[in-house]
């Protein structure tokens, strides 16, 4: 057997890993504004999914800029390259048998599809955090609407940097009007199992 078939021979495939963890490996990405929501309720269905043996992860823009995008801004270039290496790394741990959960504000509709792009039918989920603008300003939980406004902080999305809403989000979550947790659950069948 040459070198490269025999490695081959010996390859766990993703199944072989998805099957050892018993559940469907899947990235489900949250998109929306600054303050929408997107992280509270990935958390809340992260926990859900924990407590029925499942195992997640979730990457999230905040976190995610302290370590493997710590490099970039958010010029439209920068965006773009967070947004790719998260599906990578999502893409990685799909592989490795995981359920994903991605909280990005992923701005453009162009750099979604890149990520969708990454994965086989059905095995991505976006989910719209629809939260009017007005709302993610009054909340401003890290006062950033307030420095954008001031002129403090360039390109803030939705102040000088657009978003555009998903025109087919496989999932539309309105936040004014329902908790986190609520939505979460709401999700949960949403997911593939
Ligand atoms: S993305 O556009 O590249 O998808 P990401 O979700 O990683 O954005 O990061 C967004 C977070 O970075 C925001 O929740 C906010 O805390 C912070 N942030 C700092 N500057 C900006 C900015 N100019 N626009 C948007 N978010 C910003």
């Amino acid at each position: 057997m040459s070198h490269a078939a025999n490695i081959q021979a010996l390859a766990l495939d993703r199944s072989a890993r998805a099957s050892l963890k018993r559940q469907t490996p899947q990235c489900v990405w949250f998109t929306g504004l600054s303050g929408s929501g997107k992280s509270t309720i990935a958390q809340s269905l992260e926990q859900q999914l924990h407590a029925q043996g499942r195992h997640t992860y979730l990457l999230d823009g905040d976190r995610v800029r302290l370590g493997l995008s710590r490099d970039l801004g958010f010029a439209d270039a920068h965006r773009a390259e967070n947004i790719r290496r998260v599906a990578e790394v999502a893409r990685l741990m799909l592989d490795a048998g995981l359920i994903v959960l991605v909280a990005l504000i992923s701005p453009y509709r162009a750099e979604r599809q890149r990520a969708r792009d990454l994965f086989g039918a059905g095995e991505f989920l976006e989910v719209f955090v629809d939260t009017p603008l007005a709302l993610c300003e009054q909340r401003d939980p890290k006062g950033l609407y307030a420095k954008a406004r001031r002129g403090e902080l360039k390109n803030f999305t939705g102040i000088d940097s657009p978003y555009e809403a998903p025109l087919a989000p496989d999932v539309h979550l309105k936040t004014s009007a329902t908790d986190a947790k609520t939505l979460a659950e709401q999700l949960m069948p949403r997911l593939r199992w």
